[in-house]
């Protein structure tokens, strides 16, 4: 087609859609990361690599009398084989978007959604930080607006500002409660947590006994970064945050606010792990001579128990704790 002064027409160009779209669509569209990556080809977490984090929400499900966990977002189901292991009498299950992984025992369930009723220890391991939000930054006349990105370059654009009527009253009111924005300077910016609590309050709504740990890591309303967390990752290392489906997409999460949506208690993993025994206590130096193999077990154990408590590290990393149906979540009252 050409105009009429027979110049090739150019398309309008779409509106670049807002932040929480284009990251939704990158990670869980059809062509999105978590459709074909598996987590662990591009990052590590606390459940690769030992069975600690197994073995330690296995002390919790035990000391409730828990018999059944589920895992949401269980990436390669890697947290749920480390229980299998330690116990093979546990019913497990995980709920994951990502199609079922070769070589996974029967004993472990696979499911895309949640079932509607969970009696038993529920975790979200590293889950909330992908759950897409909306993105907001104050503009040079001191207004919070909405950013919008193009998904193949990650261009950013300012579009409504957050009290406009066009915007959901739900991104101003939680950014009212959560992380004001009233005052600070252009170019300062904030991730709207409401997904999140959204997303792990629905997880807790379909618990009718038991206990929900949702880990991550965040920020509480005293250390929120000051131009939001969103990053990107791929193939091990970090990478401009643009939402074309090629990287992983996260930022921190308020973990208060979180906590707040489901009347939960907020620890460091550094106080969950060792109020559940694992401790990072080397052996005795005399053991390396009684029983050289047994030291260096101890050693690598904890060594490896070091890493998931370091602090400025995976120790600093958040639990959200949570107990339904008169359950008293946590070991330590
Ligand atoms: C960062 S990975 C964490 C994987 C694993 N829990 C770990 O700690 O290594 C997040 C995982 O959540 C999954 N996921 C995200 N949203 C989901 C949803 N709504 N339902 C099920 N799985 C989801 C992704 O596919 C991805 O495997």
């Amino acid at each position: 087609m050409a105009s009429p002064l027979g110049m090739p027409a150019v398309p309008p160009r779409t509106p670049d859609p807002p932040w929480r779209t284009a990251w939704d669509s990158a990670l869980y569209g059809p062509d999105g990361f978590y459709r074909h990556h598996a987590p662990a080809d591009h990052f590590r977490t606390s459940v690769h690599g030992s069975d600690l984090l197994a073995e330690a929400l296995l002390g919790l499900a035990r000391h409730h009398g828990l018999t059944r966990v589920v895992d949401v977002g269980a990436g390669r189901g890697e947290l749920l084989l480390g229980l299998h292991r330690l116990d093979p009498t546990l019913d497990l299950l995980a709920v994951e978007v990502a199609p079922l992984p070769p070589g996974l025992p029967d004993a472990v369930g696979w499911s895309a959604a949640l079932p509607e009723r969970i009696d038993g220890l529920v975790v979200a391991h590293e889950w909330l930080d992908n759950i897409p939000c909306h993105v907001v930054e104050v503009d040079g006349a001191g207004r919070p607006r909405m950013v919008h990105v193009d998904p193949a370059t990650g261009r950013e654009s300012l579009g409504l500002a957050v009290d406009d009527p066009g915007v959901p009253a739900s991104v101003g009111g939680w950014l009212d409660r959560w992380w004001s924005l009233a005052g600070r300077e252009p170019g300062a910016r904030a991730e709207v947590g409401s997904s999140r609590d959204q997303g792990w309050a629905g997880v807790v709504a379909r618990l009718g006994r038991g206990v929900a740990v949702a880990v991550d890591y965040g920020h509480t309303r005293e250390q929120r970064p000051p131009y939001g967390a969103l990053r990107g990752y791929a193939d091990g290392r970090e990478v401009d945050p643009v939402p074309d489906g090629s990287r992983d997409v996260t930022a921190a999460v308020a973990v208060d606010s979180v906590a707040a949506a489901v009347g939960g208690r907020v620890l460091r993993q550094r106080e969950a792990l060792a109020a559940l025994g694992l401790s990072a206590e080397r052996p005795p130096l005399s053991l390396a001579t009684t029983d050289p193999g047994e030291y260096a077990a101890r050693l690598a154990r904890a060594s490896r128990v070091a890493d998931l408590t370091a602090a400025g590290g995976l120790g600093t990393f958040y639990w959200v704790v949570s107990g339904v149906g008169g359950v008293d979540p946590w070991p330590a009252g």
